[in-house]
């Protein structure tokens, strides 16, 4: 660890388990997580598998989080749901504005901003995702990129709100590729992320943890953690089974 930051240590299973799968697998995850008291750890799960697997972990010291959230807090807004309702189902996080959901559902900096103020009203904490595509990265405009989404999606946020907040960098390349973005790669744009933060909310961008995701493995997943500004993982595919993601939460330490 690179830092004085807790780890942050999540799994992002998409639109993946049925809830027996889920909390087959949170009964293997508990028992091998259980001794880890320095780090967090979340599960962040389709809404029909979030009760359940919340309760089932109800003892343990992982917390089970949502992919995705509304901003009203309630209404005639078929399909989506409200954060007093994830609340009420168990979670504790919810991951906001993931590559998939820019890609695929229109979700847009104005839209992640929304969602993550009525996220933090509500008291959960947000993973606020950001990442640039292989075409950006390959014209040279990252930063540019990451910058405004960061700019867009934290906008007028305060600095205790914003120490609530978690950032995750994932490079859409390096999503579900097997491509990792290399150490070196993710800690320069991690570096970046800390300033832009540093600009918005002052010495509480020391405290804000950034998760770097997109293809995070058992194998690599020390390296990653030993970059000074890399304060933990948004892992999917890794995260499905219990082995794999026990230990990327068990990184190397030190
Ligand atoms: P991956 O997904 O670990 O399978 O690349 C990461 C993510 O999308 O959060």
């Amino acid at each position: 660890m690179g830092n004085a930051r807790r780890p942050f240590l999540a799994g992002n299973w998409k639109m993946f388990k049925t809830i027996s799968e889920a909390l087959q697998m949170a009964a293997k995850l508990k028992p091998a997580v259980m001794t880890v008291k320095d780090a967090d750890i979340a599960l962040c799960a389709t809404f029909t598998l979030l009760k359940p697997l919340a309760d089932s972990l109800k003892d343990s010291n992982i917390m089970v989080g949502a992919q995705d959230v509304y901003w009203e807090e309630k209404g005639a807004f078929t399909g989506e749901v409200a954060p007093g309702q994830l609340l009420d189902a168990g979670c504790a996080c919810v991951v906001i504005g993931h590559s998939e959901r820019r890609q695929f559902f229109g979700e847009t900096d104005e839209t992640v901003n929304k969602k993550t103020k009525a996220a933090l009203k509500a008291g959960l904490l947000p993973i606020v995702a950001v990442g640039e595509l292989l075409a950006q990265r390959e014209a040279g405009t990252t930063m540019q990129v990451v910058g405004t989404q960061l700019a867009g999606g934290l906008a007028g946020l305060s600095a205790a709100d914003a120490a609530k907040i978690t950032i995750a960098y994932e490079p859409v390349w390096a999503i579900g590729t097997g491509k990792t973005a290399s150490p070196a790669q993710a800690q320069e744009v991690h570096a970046f992320i800390r300033g832009e933060l540093r600009k918005m909310f002052g010495g509480t961008a020391e405290q804000m943890r950034i998760q770097y995701g997109g293809s995070v493995k058992p194998d690599n997943v020390d390296e990653l953690m030993r970059q000074p500004d890399i304060d933990g993982a948004l892992v999917g595919g890794a995260a499905l089974e219990a082995e794999s993601f026990a230990r990327i939460v068990k990184f190397a330490r030190g």
